[in-house]
């Protein structure tokens, strides 16, 4: 893909669902009795993976025009064994919160996924899953493949070392088949789909602050999911239309869950021009954001802000060299362990466009402001940074090439041709 320096950005797009809430439409609609309607599911290559895993345990699911998906619920005891390895591709919260459900099964199960997956960290849900009683064991206890065999699981109460959803999801969808209710303390709010996707089907769930509680249910009760646009996919835009000459986008029926906005907290704070407007709530929070060029400026992003933006932050890092002036990133450690370590990613991308960074021990520091030029970028095999690198190269002084294009499909398939829409 070549790309070239822009003259302005124009018009609205609806970016593709939500690539959490759509993995979380599919397993837990395949959890529960009756048929599940989704609607705006993401058809990237992340989200088939979960479709294919649950297919090949006896769910019928099928995939319509239009981004329509239709879960036939097999109940909580439903599953059946599959007869090869479950595949889950390049995806992190497949492998994790499946190994959750499959915990809790009567049958045995591997689950195996590309060079990227089998490099990422699984002890996290190893450590856990043993103590609730699942039998489960990974490459060195650390890696995929995984192999879970029958298990009788128990209720425990467990204190994530990291804020990830995905870890806590795996621990409560294993509570789910567990003989008592199971806690889990964050050390900060991540993203709550599975908590309210749950709540919707009938699940106990408790809140409070940190501390999250799931009561084993009898069964869940299917229930329609809207997927709103993910505010991880919009990003690429808020960040474009703030950075790039000239222009106003409007991006549509964007998700803006509060564990998940902080990227409109953060472009706010370096002094983006945005307009929410049209707010509703389906089951999710939505809106319209409108951005509108303008001069931005560094900022400190770290604490408690990392899990509500933590896959923003590649793109972020691009509107921080494009900010007059220092923008920290700190606390961000988790970065290393997503689908590239996106923080050297981003510090040798960035200083191949002609940026001043630094990598520091969790995070970077970016004084930006310095004039930027085209350069073959480099992907790492990484959706995020590609598509953050193909936003930097629209502020480039001349050409810029990304080879490895093609790895926008994990989480937008179609990024390409909406940029080429707003006269990309
Ligand atoms: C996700 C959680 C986040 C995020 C990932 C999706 C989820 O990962 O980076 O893209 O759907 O639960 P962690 O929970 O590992 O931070």
């Amino acid at each position: 893909m070549k790309l070239h320096s822009s003259n302005g950005l124009h018009g609205s797009i609806t970016v593709p669902g939500d690539k959490s809430v759509s993995h979380r439409s599919v397993m837990l609609g395949a959890l529960a009795d009756g048929v599940t309607h989704v609607t705006g599911f993401l058809m990237g290559e992340d989200c088939l993976s979960t479709i294919d895993c649950f297919r090949k345990m006896g769910v019928r699911i099928d995939v319509g025009d239009d981004h329509t998906v239709t879960v036939h619920g097999v109940g909580l005891h439903g599953l059946t064994a599959p007869t090869e390895r479950l595949y889950t591709g390049n995806s992190g919260t497949t492998t994790r919160l499946i190994s959750g459900i499959l915990s809790g099964q009567s049958f045995a199960s591997t689950l195996t996924g590309d060079a990227s997956i089998e490099k990422r960290p699984m002890g996290r849900i190893i450590t856990p899953l043993r103590q609730m009683g699942a039998v489960i064991s990974g490459v060195d206890d650390k890696f995929c493949p995984l192999a879970i065999e029958p298990g009788k699981l128990h209720g425990i109460t467990y204190t994530l070392p990291v804020a990830s959803a995905q870890l806590k999801s795996a621990i409560l969808l294993a509570g789910l088949y567990a003989d008592s209710p199971t806690t889990v303390i964050e050390p900060a709010p991540s993203r709550d789909h599975t908590e309210r996707m749950l709540r919707a089907m009938g699940c106990g769930v408790d809140t409070d602050g940190c501390r999250i509680t799931v009561y084993p249910p009898d069964h869940l009760t299917a229930r329609d999911v809207a997927v709103p646009a993910d505010i991880s996919s919009a990003a690429f835009f808020l960040v474009a239309g703030a950075i790039v000459p000239g222009s106003e986008i409007t991006v549509r029926n964007v998700g803006i869950n509060p564990t998940r906005d902080g990227v409109l907290e953060v472009l706010r704070a370096m002094g983006a021009d945005l307009t929410l407007t049209n707010r509703r709530d389906d089951g999710e929070p939505v809106c319209d954001i409108t951005v509108r060029t303008s001069q931005l400026h560094g900022t400190q992003i770290g604490g408690a802000l990392i899990p509500r933006l933590i896959d923003e932050l590649p793109v972020l890092a691009v509107a921080a060299a494009c900010a007059q002036g220092e923008t920290v990133i700190r606390d961000a450690t988790e970065l290393k362990v997503k689908e590239s370590n996106r923080i050297a990613a981003m510090v040798r991308e960035l200083t191949r466009a002609g940026a001043d960074v630094t990598e520091t021990d969790d995070g970077m520091i970016i004084r930006g402001g310095k004039p930027l030029h085209g350069a073959a970028f480099e992907t790492y095999h990484d959706h995020r940074i590609a598509m953050s690198m193909a936003i930097c190269a629209l502020v480039c002084a001349g050409q810029s090439d990304i080879a490895d294009d093609g790895v926008v499909a994990i989480s937008y398939p179609d990024f390409f041709d909406a940029l080429r829409r707003l006269g990309g």
